[in-house]
């Protein structure tokens, strides 16, 4: 990314100068000799300071923060609750592995959990296993999955993203530089269309055409590739996230739950980037009215400590001690910020909060587009907002441009900004979001018309 000098637009941005400041530049010389390449960072940011939606830099340059660390910080940077959690569970004990002791806060995790799963025909109980991560999540799940049924196939979607480890890799279907050089990878995995609410035809009945799309694809493996009494699992996210912020068309996940009833299929609903209040709801299959029989989870359930799980329907949850397992997996100091965290995200009631900045963000980027037709799409629910550009110009310029601004936001699919800031936002800091990204567009777009685009 090349330096860039850019004024600050408006009250709370702080940008002193070039990105990245000497300090920054200095640091990520030196991180760059002995780090993995394939880190790849977006930004040349060296992040020092954080408070709610907003992050300071080594050189203190603040910045206006629309990508949370990829959707993870619901309560915003170190919210003092979640600090003060974090800050008592290390001084009283930081280690007690989950898998050899009754490790504390990982049953009131639980519990809590548990007290938050969808509701649906299934009203028996449910069961959690406690991971680091959403990747350690899927590959639970779909271990679980495999053991309950005695099935190996496994459905997934194109643009999906559920990890880089063998076996969540092996349903990730988003970017081929994720799997390239890395196979064989699990076999038995069939990839189906995961399809796009925008893209209904005109005049077309949605929840028809998301039923249709669901019940001919299944038909379709079911009778060629992947027979349909070998399948273990389909794993899903309610809105692909990696994959652009796509929300599937109501009737797909209707479909998918009766054709797994049908068929034995266990139902995994991967809400890691979706869960925890980001669309206004716990889990955002829940939108659909759909009980799913596995949910993973990570991200917005902690804001940053590692912690991730899945919760199964208890019936599924009877596989012997060793089966599985983790060190760390819920350590204490996860339990505390997650249940901190949650109780933040009741109390607040940032859920609602998700669905009150989300409909006023989509007003505004709605707007936007009658003014500027580079912006071809404005879709989400909540504060998942994806946000497509034309192939005239390019999603990552946009966001490169705004961070030169000040503003932190994030690429997804194939040419899409995706926005997913703290759940804690409020109305001033949306609209400055939206004015920093408003007036970067129109840039981009006199450009496009001045080269005759
Ligand atoms: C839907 C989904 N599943 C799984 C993962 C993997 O989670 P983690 O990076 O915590 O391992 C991600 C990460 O972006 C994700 O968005």
């Amino acid at each position: 990314m090349s330096p860039m000098t850019a004024p600050a637009l408006s009250t709370g941005i702080e940008i002193h100068g070039p990105l990245p400041g000497p300090k920054a530049a200095a640091h990520i010389e030196r991180d760059e000799k002995v780090t993995s390449n394939c880190l790849g960072r977006v930004y040349p940011l060296v992040p020092e300071r954080g408070e709610g939606c907003w992050i300071t830099d080594v050189d203190g340059n603040r910045f206006l923060d629309f990508f949370a660390g990829i959707a993870v910080c619901a309560t915003g940077h170190s919210h003092p609750v979640v600090v003060k959690a974090v800050q008592e569970q290390a001084a009283r004990l930081i280690h007690a592995g989950g898998s050899d002791v009754y490790s504390p806060g990982y049953a009131e995790l639980c519990e809590k959990l548990v007290s938050m799963a969808p509701q649906g025909s299934y009203s028996g109980d449910w069961q959690v296993f406690l991971t680091n991560s959403g990747t350690e999540a899927v590959e639970g799940a779909l271990k679980l999955a495999r053991f309950h049924t005695g099935r190996q196939r496994i459905i997934g979607f194109l643009g999906g993203f559920h990890g880089r480890s063998m076996g969540s890799l092996s349903v990730t279907a988003s970017k081929a530089v994720q799997r390239r050089g890395f196979g064989p990878l699990l076999s038995g995995v069939t990839h189906l269309h995961f399809p796009n609410r925008s893209h209904c035809p005109a005049g077309v009945d949605e929840t028809t055409w998301g039923r249709e799309m669901a019940l001919r694809q299944f038909h379709e493996i079911f009778t060629t590739t992947t027979p349909s009494e070998e399948v273990a699992a389909v794993i899903v996210e309610p809105i692909q996230g990696e994959g652009g912020y796509i929300v599937p068309p109501d009737g797909f996940f209707q479909a998918i739950r009766e054709i797994c009833d049908h068929h034995g299929i266990v139902f995994i609903a991967d809400e890691v980037q979706t869960g925890f209040g980001r669309t206004g709801k716990n889990f955002a299959i829940e939108h659909w009215h759909v009980q799913p029989d596995v949910i993973c989870m990570a991200k917005g359930i902690s804001s940053g400590v590692p912690v991730g799980g899945f919760m199964a329907k208890a019936t599924m949850m009877q596989w012997p001690p060793a089966a599985h397992g983790s060190t760390w997996g819920g350590s204490p100091i996860g339990c505390a910020a997650a249940l901190a965290n949650i109780q933040v995200i009741e109390d607040e009631d940032l859920a609602l909060n998700a669905v009150e900045q989300g409909e006023f963000l989509m007003a505004r980027f709605l707007e936007l587009q009658t003014e500027c037709d580079l912006l071809v799409d404005v879709r989400g629910i909540g504060l998942m907002i994806g946000l497509e550009l034309s192939p005239k110009v390019k999603a990552a310029e946009w966001m490169e441009r705004c961070f030169h601004r000040g503003l932190l936001t994030l690429t997804a699919g194939v040419n899409n900004i995706r926005l997913c800031p703290p759940l804690i936002v409020n109305r001033a800091e949306a609209e400055l979001a939206f004015q920093v990204m408003r007036e970067v567009l129109l840039e981009m777009a006199r450009r496009v018309d001045v080269v005759g685009g």
